[in-house]
This record gives C-alpha cells, structure tokens and sequence, in this order.
C-alpha cells in the first residue's frame, strides 16, 4: 500500500517524503509545483497536478492503491493570506474539500494533516495546549482551522480518520545536504538570517523590540524539519494501528528570542550580522511555545533534532552549498 503525499515537493513534504522512502514505504506524491521543487523529491512517483483538479485526482487514485495522505499542499504565507484571503479559501479549503471528497470516494480513511500554530492567533497561556483557545489572527491560520474542522465532520459522517499535526517553526535541513528550505520569496526568520550572514542580503530587519518579552523581540518555538518529518511517520503509523481522531502540538517547548536567534547564528556562522530595527510585523503574536506534552505521551515523539544551535547549523550548511537553493 503506498502513501499519497499532497505538496511533497514543498519544504516539510520533501523532508517527510525523504524519511517515508529511508523506511521503504511507497510513496506517490501530488505537487503542482507552484512552490515546490521537484530536485526536493529524493523518492517516490510524482503526479505534476493540482487538488483541485478531479481528473488527476481520480488518475493517482486508480492507478496506486493508496492506504493512507499525508496532506501538505498548501497556500502558507500569512502575510499574502491577508492581502488575498480568496487565494487561501479556494485552494487551501477547497483544494481538501476536493481530496477529503476523493479519500471517501475511493475509501481512503486516513489523513495526516499539516496544520500550524497560526491556528491559535494570540495565545491564552504559554505553553500552549491542543485545549487552548482557537482564534486565529489571520486568514492563512483561519483556512487551516477550517480544514481541520472539515475533517472532523468527514471522521463523524463517513470514519475518514485524521491527525492533524499543529507545527510551531519549522526550521533546518536534511542530513544528507541534498534538500533543504527554499521558498521565494523567503519570509521566515532563520533563511533570512543566514542569507544575511552569506552576504546575499545587506542586514536582517527585526520586526519589533518593544514586544513585552525580556529583550523586546518575539519569542518562537524552533523544530528542526527533520523531527516534523518524524511526527508525520508516527502519525501515520498510529492510523494505520487503529488511532483515533486527533490533534497534536508539535514544538521543542523552548522558546528563543529574535535577538537569541541573531546571536546563535553569529555564533554557528562566525560571520557578522548586520540588523536593522523596524516596526512590528502585523499579525504577529508576542509569544508562541508548544506545549508538545501529547504528541510525545500518545506517538512517543522526541524531537531529538530541535536544539536550536544545530537547528541553525544544519540550516547553515544547506544555505552555504545551496545559496541559490534549488536553483543551481
Ligand atoms: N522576523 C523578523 N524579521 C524577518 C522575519 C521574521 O524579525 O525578516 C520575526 C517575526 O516578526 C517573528 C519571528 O521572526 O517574530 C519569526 O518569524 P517567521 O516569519 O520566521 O515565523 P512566524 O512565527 O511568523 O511563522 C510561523 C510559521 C507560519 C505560521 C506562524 C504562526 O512559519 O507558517 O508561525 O504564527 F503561520
């Protein structure tokens, strides 16, 4: 039986795809490769489409017997969610409405889903707990939401089975150098940092020091792509075991600073990192850490990866053999 990945050729897809095909499972994968790249894929069979597309849905639903999707395809950038919430509707709430209604059809009935902590907006209390309030803060976590609504009423009306996994900031690279994060345009804080630190960018412009934490700059919870890619195995792996329905934080439960990651990339590049202070960043919460209390009790996850100064050089050493990422 082989296992259907939606958007694997994407950052945390091409990661998952690569630890399915270390463990020798089959592995079919769906990208319309509007954002991914396809020299991402160090296994499986590729079907070049879109969610959205029924015939080449039905296509990679007869021609592989699927028994269970690991679903990453995806719109994910919050800012541009505010500018076009319509984009992020029709293609993230849309585009798996068009897959939930294949899986039944096909009598697929399980689902491993790549959610975020955009889910929670401005948090209650740190850490935060899958019981914690959901209000998301903008219309890229709100379509998240949405889905993993959707796929509570498909589990109630027809057993479609899923566990969404709520992933705090991903960061890092595979071991293997061959694949790593590259999106364009970049908007994530450590790519960012290390393009600075290549000289590819003139400085790193800090979003805000005047949040109410110690040194003023936001506080995030950093987990090494890597560790995300071991979740989505352990998750499938639970369904196929019978699991229930679920919801899962995934983070290293520690949280670092703006300015702590400026620092610690100092440290791991041994180059100068030039900052400029800026305003705020709209939408972004002070504070997000994961309580990942479950994830590590009910799929025995440990994100042995997430430290953050091996996140930082791992990522490093991508970006200094890959500066132009996927583009050579
Ligand atoms: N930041 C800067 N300068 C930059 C880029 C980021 O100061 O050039 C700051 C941001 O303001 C934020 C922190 O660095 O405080 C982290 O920003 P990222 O853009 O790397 O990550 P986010 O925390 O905004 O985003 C992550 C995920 C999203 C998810 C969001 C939930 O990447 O997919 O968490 O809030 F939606």
């Amino acid at each position: 039986m082989a296992v259907l990945v939606t958007g694997g050729a994407g950052y945390i897809g091409s990661h998952t795809v690569a630890a399915l095909h270390e463990r020798g499972e089959e592995i079919i994968i769906l990208d319309n490769l509007q954002q991914g790249h396809k020299e991402a894929l160090l296994g499986g069979k590729l079907y070049v489409g879109d969610l959205r597309d029924n015939d080449i849905l039905d296509k990679v639903f007869t021609e592989n017997e699927i028994d269970a999707v690991i679903h990453f395809a995806a719109n994910s950038l919050v800012g541009e969610s505010m500018k076009n919430p319509g984009k992020y509707y029709n293609n993230n709430v849309f585009g798996t409405l068009c897959l939930l209604e294949k899986m039944n059809e096909y009598n697929v009935k399980k689902i491993v889903f790549s959610s975020t902590a955009a889910t929670y907006g401005e948090p209650e209390s740190v850490p935060i707990d899958e019981y914690d309030r959901t209000t998301p803060t903008n219309a890229y976590g709100e379509t998240k939401l949405a889905m993993e609504k959707m796929m509570k009423w498909f589990d109630v009306a027809y057993g479609v089975k899923y566990i969404s996994l709520r992933y705090f900031n991903a960061a890092g690279a595979h071991d293997s150098g061959k694949i790593g994060e590259a999106h364009d345009p970049e908007t994530h804080l450590i790519p960012i940092v290390l393009e600075a630190a290549l000289g590819k960018r003139p400085h790193i412009s800090v979003f805000g020091d005047d949040y109410a934490t110690e040194d003023g700059t936001c506080i995030r919870d950093y987990i090494h792509v890597s560790d995300l890619a071991d979740a989505h195995l352990r998750a499938v792996d639970a369904l196929r075991k019978g699991s229930d329905s679920a919801v899962y934080n995934l983070g290293s439960s520690h949280g670092f600073s703006v300015k702590e990651v400026i620092d610690i990339a100092r440290e791991v590049t041994g180059r100068e990192i030039p900052v400029v202070m800026e305003q705020r960043r709209a939408g972004d919460p002070a504070v997000l850490v994961a309580s990942s209390t479950r994830a590590r009790e009910e799929l025995g996850w440990s994100p042995d990866r997430s430290n953050l100064k091996e996140i930082i050089a791992s990522a490093w050493s991508w970006h200094v053999n890959h500066p132009n990422g996927y583009n050579e």
